[in-house]
């Protein structure tokens, strides 16, 4: 038996059952699944009416299916007419097809969007991430730029496109053995073992992520700090989470490495390109390894000569492999939209860096650098105190949120990144319209928004940061905000003086930037449910962001 689906996300055309994959051609033996966008779309579909085609969606991948029927009327096999229509293709695309003249194979080729092969016993699969088949198999083989093939129940056979000139393709046989990899991700992993949500489920495995990330990345930390340690200047980017946890690593690194240091956002790379020479190393931060933003920012940065270094959760991805170093987070297969545990251990992970590149550089005494080591080594244990204590409060303070349309995150120094992590949580899950803001610039402008009742959640890590706080505080209350306050247990006035206090463990700043995001993953989450909404399955949201 042979199938194919796709989950859309919607880059042409709205959301709508004529809209969705599988695109059949006019015969309706051909069909195509595909993630990506054809770029040069629109030009094949107007040649194909011209030939007679019928289209009957408003996507870019229809015209696939309809390009593979016009090189099988020219005589082609069905395997043939599927490469000859890959090479007119443009853009990015992971597709797979089917051709009822040759049923038992399913046609697949990558070019830039993620495609990865899964080798089960008498059963093959092809998916966009391992966790689709890691009930069946833990044998992966990833697909890499240019490659096609296809797959029976018994057969995996791949072959790799090598341009010669404009518009000639000539493809090798690919040896599959040296790429097939066991993950050590177990299909457990991929369960929801008794949660609700994956998202739930996720947020409680922290303690354990961070734990195996602590033993899984001392080493490769320490080459890359080597390679830190005289960098001219250090940028790290990433898109959204991943972005936040930039934001926090560069600010880290500049803090307690002292390297001048500065985050990004991955698409807005190019504007800064032009700038990046030998000597710069580019932090490429994305969970997935595969968020096209963050490549072709990462990209962009080896073209000038930068040193690429790559954080990710997913070995063999597409960014640790154009990276000249990679460091793997080691949170497991993360399946919930919205990311958690990939944020905290690529935090813990930052923080292990900064670390280790203060101390070579003399910005940390041995004994300062070993005291941070020290407390990042209890990171996972008092992760698991935190949210144990606080998911109680969380689920109450959901309550009143759910009955909220905004709320402002406000924070300073490593606070700002913990609220902007904050409040996309409760963006993207509970779909209550969260800004994060500096605290000191709320005042130039965001307060005129605050009326009777409006959240206004306030993260401080530091007494340093509370204190500077407690005035945006006062500005707040005076316009009768409903206020709240992540903040160490320490910092007795300003906890007293919000409606709801999450009073933290006293930590560096190191471990309190992995940890204090936890009371803000949790109240997300519970809001998400409060209002009856599926946080795993947040809408217009994909886990892996593969068009640009
Ligand atoms: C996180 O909750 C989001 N779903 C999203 O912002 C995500 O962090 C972003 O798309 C980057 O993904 P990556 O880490 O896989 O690169």
């Amino acid at each position: 038996m042979v199938g194919i689906g796709h989950t859309r996300w919607a880059t042409h055309g709205p959301p709508s059952d004529v809209n969705s994959h599988p695109h059949v051609d006019c015969t309706g033996r051909v069909a195509v699944a595909h993630n990506g966008i054809i770029e040069n779309w629109r030009e094949i579909k107007d040649r194909l009416i011209k030939e007679g085609h019928k289209f009957v969606s408003d996507t870019d991948t229809e015209v696939i299916p309809h390009l593979i029927e016009e090189f099988k009327k020219q005589g082609m096999q069905p395997y043939e007419a599927f490469k000859s229509a890959v090479k007119e293709l443009k853009g990015a695309y992971a597709l797979v097809a089917l051709d009822m003249d040759e049923p038992s194979k399913v046609f697949f080729a990558r070019h830039t969007s993620p495609l990865v092969i899964g080798l089960g016993d008498g059963v093959n699969f092809l998916a966009s991430d391992i966790p689709a088949f890691l009930k069946y198999t833990r044998k992966v083989v990833v697909v890499r730029d240019d490659e096609v093939g296809y797959i029976t129940s018994s057969e995996v056979v791949m072959e790799r496109g090598k341009r010669v000139g404009e518009n000639s393709i000539e493809w090798m046989s690919v040896d599959l053995h040296p790429r097939v990899r066991v993950v050590e991700w177990t299909p457990e992993m991929a369960m929801k073992e008794g949660f609700p949500h994956f998202m739930l489920k996720e947020i409680h495995e922290q303690p354990r992520a961070l734990s195996s990330t602590l033993a899984g990345v001392r080493e490769i930390v320490r080459d890359v700090a080597k390679e830190l340690r005289g960098a001219s200047r250090v940028i790290v980017v990433g898109a959204g989470t991943s972005y936040h946890a930039s934001y926090i690593g560069a600010l880290m690194l500049s803090n307690l490495g002292g390297l001048p240091a500065q985050a990004l956002i991955s698409s807005e790379m190019r504007w800064y390109a032009r700038s990046v020479s030998e000597g710069d190393v580019v932090i490429a931060v994305s969970q997935s390894g595969e968020t096209i933003d963050t490549l072709l920012a990462a990209r962009a940065a080896k073209g000038k000569g930068a040193k690429v270094v790559a954080l990710s959760n997913v070995v063999d991805s597409a960014i640790p492999r154009e990276a000249d170093l990679a460091i793997y987070t080691r949170a497991g297969p993360e399946i919930g939209v919205a990311a958690t545990k990939t944020f905290t251990t690529q935090v813990l992970t930052f923080a292990l860096l900064s670390v280790e590149v203060g101390r070579l550089r003399g910005v940390l005494s041995e004994a300062e650098a070993s005291n941070h080591a020290k407390v990042l080594g209890k990171v996972p244990e008092i992760a698991s105190h935190i949210i144990s204590v606080f998911e109680a409060r969380a689920k109450t303070v959901a309550k009143t949120m759910a009955e909220k349309e905004h709320a402002f995150y406000l924070g300073r120094g490593f606070g700002l990144p913990v609220s902007m992590e904050g409040a996309l949580k409760l963006k993207e899950v509970a779909y209550v319209h969260a800004e994060a803001y500096p605290a000191g610039e709320s005042k130039h402008g965001p307060i005129a928004l605050v009326e009777e009742g409006f959240p206004v959640v306030f993260t401080a890590l530091s007494l340093d940061e509370s204190e500077l706080i407690k005035s945006n505080v006062e500005e707040m209350r005076a316009r009768y905000a409903w206020t709240l306050a992540v903040a160490p247990k320490n910092a007795y006035e300003l906890l007293r003086n919000v409606d709801v206090a999450f009073p933290m463990p006293e930590l560096p700043s190191t471990a309190s930037a992995v940890l204090y995001v936890l009371p803000y993953q949790l109240i997300a989450y519970y809001t998400a449910v409060a209002k009856g909404y599926d946080p795993d399955k947040p809408r217009n949201l994909a886990k892996t962001v593969t068009v640009v």
